[in-house]
């Protein structure tokens, strides 16, 4: 599709209202999705805590782009592309694991652990090996949490940072570690993924094990006073008593998108579990549970749910353009024992459920949406951000 078509498409929209179907549809739509959105934005690949020792490592793939997260030889990370200098071939082809070097698997190339090529066999004198160093892309930790962009020049991270720091802090992310990280397969284009994650209109019909016990779906005016009680006792927990302040999901700088909200947990529950009881340790500096949890958005395409006694991480990412992937992390304390502190099965049963439950929704939305009788329908109230979220994607695509 050429952009004079893509931005007669994008004209038609009628504010307020839900995308065409050739946004979930169209396959050169879906390359522009690539191209303008996730090789440009900020994106969570994963924990340090994920390769703790010297040689650990695991791959990010993304479209044709597959990423080495790797700590190197001097205790840092390396976020190599995974495209040998030779001939291009694949380096790593394991989706994680340890390794002393990094060897190619058709000539035997070998790389250090921060990409320096430093084996070549039967290259002339005249070759330079120092000229054919693994290409790398852009990272970032945020309290443990490794963020890459693909852009040669990216959009600033430092933002995220001044707005999320004051907030995660009690939670000592850098600290942590992940408990359990899981896939899901999603049937259905990343947009209706992810829109389906910026709205809670759908969590009363779709969602009465999470509805239970978060105040999200009371609606803005009762939520706001329960919110009231959960602030009063931030400090005394030893959260801090920021609220939505500075919160630009996707506004502002390109793919830099940030925002923090915090909400009230309902009928007594401290946290996101099966009976609304404790499932971990409390995380990092936290002294109490206060009734509340904490939304964070870093980038466009990952999102954060922090409790006092564990953090669950979100992330959408498209595998084509009928098809995409919800990968989500579970972070508890870094000193609590797996089977001792906490039991996997229930620390994850909330967002397990959860989330089979919207693979189901997103699923059927996309069926409907392939129908030749959709038509565009207009938001409710209860599903601003994911008009925000529309328009700046149609921003995004235009030319
Ligand atoms: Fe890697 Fe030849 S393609 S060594
Ligand atoms: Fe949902």
């Amino acid at each position: 599709m050429d952009q004079k078509t893509l931005n007669a498409f994008i004209a038609q929209r009628l504010p307020d209202h839900a995308l065409e179907q050739v946004f979930y549809k169209d396959e050169s739509i879906y390359r522009r999705d690539v191209d303008r959105i996730f090789m440009r934005s900020w994106v969570y690949a994963g924990h340090t805590s994920e390769i703790p020792k010297r040689g650990d490592y695991f791959l990010f793939n993304l479209a044709d782009e597959s990423v080495i997260i790797i700590r190197s030889e001097a205790d840092e990370i390396s976020t190599l592309i995974n495209v040998c200098r030779h001939r291009g071939s694949r380096v790593c082809i394991k989706s994680s694991g340890q390794t002393f070097r990094l060897t190619c698997p058709y000539h035997g190339w070998t790389y250090a652990l921060n990409g320096e090529l430093r084996g070549a066999a039967h290259m002339d004198d005249k070759f330079d090996k120092s000229s054919k160093n693994l290409k790398s892309v852009h990272m970032r930790i945020l309290e443990g949490m490794i963020y890459i962009n693909f852009a040669e020049n990216p959009c600033p991270f430092d933002p995220i940072v001044k707005d999320l720091e004051e907030v995660l802090k009690p939670y000592a992310l850098g600290s942590a570690k992940v408990a359990d990280r899981k896939k899901y397969f999603i049937n259905a284009n990343w947009k209706l993924s992810l829109e389906n994650y910026t709205e809670c209109y759908h969590c009363a019909p779709a969602h009465p094990e999470y509805s239970r016990g978060h105040g999200l779906t009371l609606g803005k005016e009762k939520m706001e006073t329960l919110l009231d009680d959960v602030m009063a006792r931030a400090s005394a927990c030893g959260l801090s008593k920021k609220y939505i302040d500075n919160s630009y999901p996707y506004g502002e700088e390109f793919g830099s998108g940030r925002a923090y909200t915090r909400y009230p947990m309902l009928r007594g529950h401290v946290t996101g579990s099966e009976d609304g009881k404790s499932v971990a340790p409390l995380m990092g500096s936290i002294k109490d549970y206060d009734g509340g949890c904490t939304d964070f958005q870093v980038g466009p395409i990952t999102f954060a749910l922090a409790y006092c006694d564990h953090v669950v991480i979100y992330r959408f990412i498209p595998l084509s353009a009928h098809t995409s992937e919800c990968d989500i992390t579970w972070l508890v304390n870094g000193a609590a024992a797996d089977g001792i502190d906490y039991d996997k099965s229930k620390l994850t049963w909330l967002w397990d459920v959860t989330t089979e439950a919207d693979k189901f929704i997103i699923e059927h939305n996309q069926l409907g949406v392939n129908s030749r009788y959709y038509e565009p329908g207009p938001y409710s109230e209860m599903e601003a951000f994911t008009d925000q979220f529309v328009s700046w994607y149609l921003e995004c695509l235009g030319s």
